[in-house]
């Protein structure tokens, strides 16, 4: 009898041991298919809007399965700052992203898993790209807001985009590379084009049916599916290209005494001379390297076209800003980094860029570390968690008319209303961007000075008719406006002169 009554207590306390251990639900989700989970309910495209609106219905934080991996939507700022900042130990790690790898981004920052490799990366980045560290690139944002002034004067009608994608792809590669782009042919400015290409055509991390079916990779392109496989092979070329020939090219300088101070050369003086951090290879400068000029040049560049459709669509925006502008610049010189202090409409309006249809609209995904709980809800470790900042950026609870562009909702009462800037343009905890201070010093100078010198305007039919662009957009990491047409001008003869007679020299 008293080894029945022992066995039964270890049974007993089992069960209630396991039933005190029984987790919570996990978050609210649509029902699923058996095995494909949700993938058939996911559109190709527009997936932040979707997201968006099946969150009004299952909630802020949403679970989903995909081929039986567990994914977790975040719609609200808060629940993103809570996992993915306050409880960031955890929820730092990224999905495996097949693709890139492929296509040979291994050595990127943006892709990898968390651990020692990618703290060095992170402290590489963090380094050059710290606030203070900015200051010291703002002559080269200087020259070329100048240079984009230029051209957009000349022929920014017709042109827009890629005097924009001139614009920021200069800045990261004089500081990456030490590189002045100075004309169409210039080899960097074609590996850049072409990775470019790679980046937006490429289908969006995490979203092609290659994460689901690695083995897709070893099939020819034609076969059904494996049209990212081969796009893939064919371009890793280009991010091979990016990785070496700047890498050839500053060696060579370095040798001969010409390179001028840039993040590779830097990195590989220290090298050479032992002082790099001991772990560093080769390799991991290369891509680092590599990485900053992928993650900067084409979000900066959406940013900025971005802007320029706001401003075609908002004229009274665009007027106020420039009416700021003038009391503090005046028409006799171009704005400069000192005045920003003085220009808070203006501060309101890189922001309002940064939240109206944000550049990036489900960041990059997380993979979360442990098992854990969030107000009542499990959230399975191995999650793959997706930072829905579009969705935040709609917020009817923060934000009054979310998809109106109005830089005044930022000023404090009675003039605006006293919302805040948006979370989350720049992802969140250990891997919200290291270059958010680059790209906010960039967009800031470049918007002045367009506004200080330039009328946008929306382009006039022939019967005297106002042409108003539509605002859509192109679906991938970053989102793009589609093509619009606009009227660029110089505000005033004195304008005109000013950016004519802008000083471009490259003396720094
Ligand atoms: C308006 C411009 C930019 C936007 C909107 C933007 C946005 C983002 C976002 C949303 C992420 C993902 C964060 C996360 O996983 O939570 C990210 C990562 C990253 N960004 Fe940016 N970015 C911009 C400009 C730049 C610039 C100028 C640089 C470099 C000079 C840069 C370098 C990086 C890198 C290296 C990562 C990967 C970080 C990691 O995985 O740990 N970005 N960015
Ligand atoms: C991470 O998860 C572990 C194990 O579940 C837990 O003990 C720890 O408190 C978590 N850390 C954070 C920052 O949430």
């Amino acid at each position: 009898m008293y080894p029945f009554f022992l066995l039964s207590c270890i049974f007993l306390y089992a069960y209630i041991r396991g039933k005190s251990k029984r987790r919570p639900p996990l978050p609210p989700g649509p029902p699923g298919e058996p095995i494909l989970g949700h993938l058939r309910m996911i559109p190709p495209k527009d997936q932040e809007i979707f997201f968006y609106q099946w969150g009004k219905k299952y909630g802020n934080v949403m679970y989903l399965r995909l081929l039986g991996r567990p994914v977790v939507v975040l719609n609200s700022a808060k629940a993103a700052i809570d996992l993915l900042d306050k409880r960031s130990a955890n929820y730092s790690d990224r999905p495996p992203f097949v693709m890139f790898n492929m296509m040979g981004w291994d050595s990127g920052l943006f892709i990898m898993p968390y651990g020692r490799r990618f703290q060095r990366h992170r402290r590489m980045m963090q380094r050059y790209l710290a606030p203070n560290k900015c200051l010291e690139y703002q002559p080269i944002q200087n020259r070329e807001a100048r240079v984009l002034l230029q051209g957009l004067l000349k022929d920014g009608e017709k042109n827009s985009d890629n005097i924009i994608r001139r614009f920021s792809t200069a800045v990261v590669m004089r500081l990456t590379y030490g590189h002045q782009i100075t004309s169409d042919d210039d080899l960097y400015v074609k590996i850049a084009d072409d990775v470019g290409y790679a980046l937006s055509n490429g289908g969006s991390p995490g979203g092609t049916l290659l994460e689901y079916f690695p083995f897709l990779l070893k099939l020819p392109s034609w076969f059904p599916g494996g049209y990212y496989a081969g796009f893939a092979r064919d371009h890793q070329f280009a991010i091979r290209e990016l990785h070496e020939y700047p890498f050839e090219e500053v060696s060579k300088q370095m040798e001969e005494g010409t390179a001028k101070s840039s993040f590779l050369s830097t990195h590989l003086e220290a090298y050479n001379r032992g002082e790099d951090d001991p772990q560093n290879t080769i390799a991991d400068i290369k891509g680092a390297a590599g990485n900053i000029y992928c993650a900067a040049a084409d979000t900066t560049s959406a940013t900025l076209s971005m802007f320029l459709l706001a401003m075609i669509v908002n004229p009274e925006s665009q007027k106020c800003a420039q009416k700021e502008i003038d009391a503090v610049v005046g028409s006799g010189r171009l704005p400069e980094f000192d005045d920003r202090a003085s220009l808070p409409y203006l501060e309101c309006m890189l922001h309002e860029t940064l939240r109206w249809n944000n550049a990036v609209p489900l960041g990059i995904p997380h993979l979360s570390l442990e098992d854990d709980v969030y107000e009542g809800m499990f959230i399975p470790k191995g999650s793959t968690i997706i930072a829905n900042t579009r969705g935040m950026t709609l917020d009817e609870n923060v934000y009054r008319d979310p998809t109106a562009f109005n830089p005044a909702r930022f000023l404090p009462k009675p003039e605006g209303n006293a919302e805040p800037y948006p979370d989350g343009p720049f992802g969140f905890g250990r891997r919200i961007c290291p270059g958010r201070y680059l790209a906010d010093t960039s967009i800031w100078i470049a918007i002045v000075s367009i506004l200080a010198t330039l009328d946008i305007t929306k382009v006039v039919d022939v019967d005297g008719k106002e042409i108003t662009p539509k605002v859509s957009f192109t679906t991938g990491v970053t989102c793009h406006p589609r093509p619009y047409k606009c009227t660029i001008r110089p505000r005033s003869e004195a304008a005109r002169l000013l950016i004519e007679q802008a000083d471009i020299s490259d003396d720094y």
